[in-house]
């Protein structure tokens, strides 16, 4: 049996995952891929550093040329995550010759059209990146595998495990925002910097990577909608709940008419729908194909063990695929025929919640002004305690243009002090 050497770069979470399933199921690996596979070197920041797994130091470096100029390394598996040096790191590779596995979204997602130029350009060289998207859920295969018959006409996905995390934390146990995050970071869920979570740019990276899987087009990311969690307070899940409904961050895709729609932001959806259920860091992934209809993945998005088994996947892909050419490089193409469909006429339902003065005139005021944009109310409630004569009013309404909606906040904030928007959230009753 041929021996394959493999670099971790990076022994954190993810990178410490691997390193335990490796060794756990070494002789299971061995019989499936057809190769013994050993970690030859790692790369670290600080060689010091306490581990949960325990290697031999011998091959622990902080200097990444050892790994490059190592002949005997096949495959470079990148666990440390942001742009750069992964980057640089990550094409230095590729121009060795050396296949490359990755579990970093932001990445593919930035700079995944530049790893797959390098990779063709040098020929031979496999690029994998399941890890990247909704962590243990075998989604990019399944994509690119399985589904590769269908037209994909939408995708709609709970896939940041930290940011489910807290929302179940806050409504399961009504703990607050910040209690919540420092759970789901004492886990391992969240990135280093949970800004990246918390404000959905890890899910917009992953839908990003979605979209250009599920719709063959590649958009810039930064010209995706994206909102975070950290406007959602107790409140908002309490009356989320009076109406029947859950609120989840949702990455949405669809295609319709050659136009592609993308976007993240918390999203109140109804109280029984599956994804109202998948809770903790849990993922989840609802696909319609034209052929198969409605499908849904469900899995654990985030930890070492899970995401571990997504890039040990890959790395048996790897070894299995080591005499075939390397395929899927084409995926993240830009395809210009496609547009991105602009926020402002996407349409959904919303809740709104203001803050406003409690006196007469104040409803037919805001009455008027959703008239005035041709937005129509399905149901309105008064909430909270009076405070200096202001009260929240929350508006839920039928389905409406999101230049509608914004144009009349605007007009709301021109009003003065008396109307504070507190929250918009969008609803989404999949009919
Ligand atoms: P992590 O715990 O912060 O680990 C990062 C590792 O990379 C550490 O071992 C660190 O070394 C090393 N590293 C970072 N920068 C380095 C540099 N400049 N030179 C050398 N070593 C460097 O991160 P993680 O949670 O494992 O995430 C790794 C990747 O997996 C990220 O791309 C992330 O988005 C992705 N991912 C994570 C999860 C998850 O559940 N955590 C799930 C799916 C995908 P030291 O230990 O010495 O500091
Ligand atoms: N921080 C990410 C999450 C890790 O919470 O889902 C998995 O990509």
């Amino acid at each position: 049996m041929g021996k394959l050497k493999v670099a971790l770069l990076g022994l954190g979470n993810v990178g410490s995952g691997v390193y335990k399933i490796l060794t756990a199921n070494k002789a299971v690996i061995e019989k499936r891929s057809g190769y013994e596979i050993e970690v030859g070197k790692i790369l670290v920041r600080d060689k010091n550093k306490p581990r949960p797994v325990d290697v031999d130091e011998d091959i622990v470096t902080t200097n990444i040329d050892d790994i490059l100029n190592d002949d005997e390394i096949s495959i470079v598996v990148e666990l440390m995550g942001g742009e750069e040096p992964a980057k640089s790191y990550i094409l230095r590779a590729i121009e060795k010759k050396k296949h490359v596995v990755t579990a970093n979204k932001l990445l593919m997602a930035k700079c995944g059209v530049e790893v797959f130029n390098k990779a063709k350009e040098v020929g031979g060289v496999h690029i994998h990146y399941e890890a990247s998207v909704a962590g243990g859920i075998p989604i990019i295969q399944g994509i690119n595998e399985a589904l590769t018959g269908n037209k994909i006409e939408k995708v709609i996905g709970i896939i940041n495990g930290t940011t489910n995390y807290i929302l179940t934390e806050m409504e399961d146990k009504g703990l607050s925002f910040e209690e919540a995050l420092k759970g789901a970071q004492e886990k391992g869920y969240a990135e280093a910097d949970p800004t990246s979570d918390i404000e959905g740019f890890d899910t917009l990276y992953k839908l990003d990577i979605l979209t250009a899987l599920c719709f063959n087009k590649k958009v810039p990311v930064d010209t995706i909608y994206r909102e975070g969690i950290t406007k959602i307070s107790k409140g908002d899940i309490e009356i989320a709940k009076e109406f029947g409904y859950k609120i989840k961050l949702l990455a949405i895709g669809s295609e319709v008419d050659g136009k592609i729609e993308a976007r993240v932001h918390p999203t109140m959806i109804p109280a029984k729908h599956p994804l109202a259920n998948v809770n903790d860091s849990f993922n989840a992934i609802m696909l319609k194909g034209d052929a198969v209809g409605d499908l849904m993945f469900y899995g654990r998005g985030a930890g070492d063990l899970p995401t571990g088994s997504a890039v040990v996947g890959d790395i048996i892909a790897v070894a299995k695929n080591l005499n075939n050419e390397p395929s899927g490089l084409d995926l993240f193409e830009e395809n210009n025929k496609k547009a991105l469909k602009d926020m402002k006429d996407v349409e959904s339902e919303y809740y709104l919640r203001l803050n406003v003065l409690d006196t007469p005139g104040t409803l037919a005021e805001i009455s008027s002004i959703f008239a005035l944009h041709k937005i129509s109310i399905l149901s309105l409630i008064q909430r909270g305690d009076r405070k200096e004569g202001m009260t929240d009013i929350i508006f839920i309404t039928h389905k409406a243009k999101e230049e509608a909606i914004r144009n009349s906040i605007e007009a709301f904030e021109n009003l003065g002090d008396k109307y504070k928007v507190e929250n918009i959230i969008r609803i989404e009753n999949f009919n």
